[in-house]
């Protein structure tokens, strides 16, 4: 059953920014989107590069390192190919803790 699991402080995590976290045997990208915490599977379906890592965040689209797939983070669906979609997590913020549920 999926639960809370604590991932970064807040500070770690300015808006506008993405990183990559590593949970378990899970690889997540979390965003700040003006505030908003949002998580997808970190890896592109593209070719798999890493969107919190390699990837930069316009608005709350991410936008792949390595070829350019662009995925709105809100909703894991890539805009270029809306039959790809990447799995999304539940997050929370607790003080100045950021939480995503696996
Ligand atoms: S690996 Fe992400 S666009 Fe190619």
């Amino acid at each position: 059953m999926a639960e809370f699991v604590h991932a970064l402080k807040l500070t770690e995590l300015p808006p506008g920014s993405a990183k990559t976290v590593e949970i378990g045997a899970a690889k997540i990208a979390l965003y700040n989107v003006g505030g908003q915490i949002h998580a997808t599977a970190d890896t592109c379906l593209h070719r798999g590069a890493s969107l919190g890592d390699e990837g930069s965040l316009d608005g709350k689209l991410v936008v792949c390192g390595w070829h350019g797939w662009e995925y709105d983070v809100t909703n894991g669906e890539c805009t270029m190919n809306r039959s790809k979609k990447l799995a999304c997590f539940e997050t929370k913020i607790d003080g100045d803790a950021i939480w995503v549920k696996v």
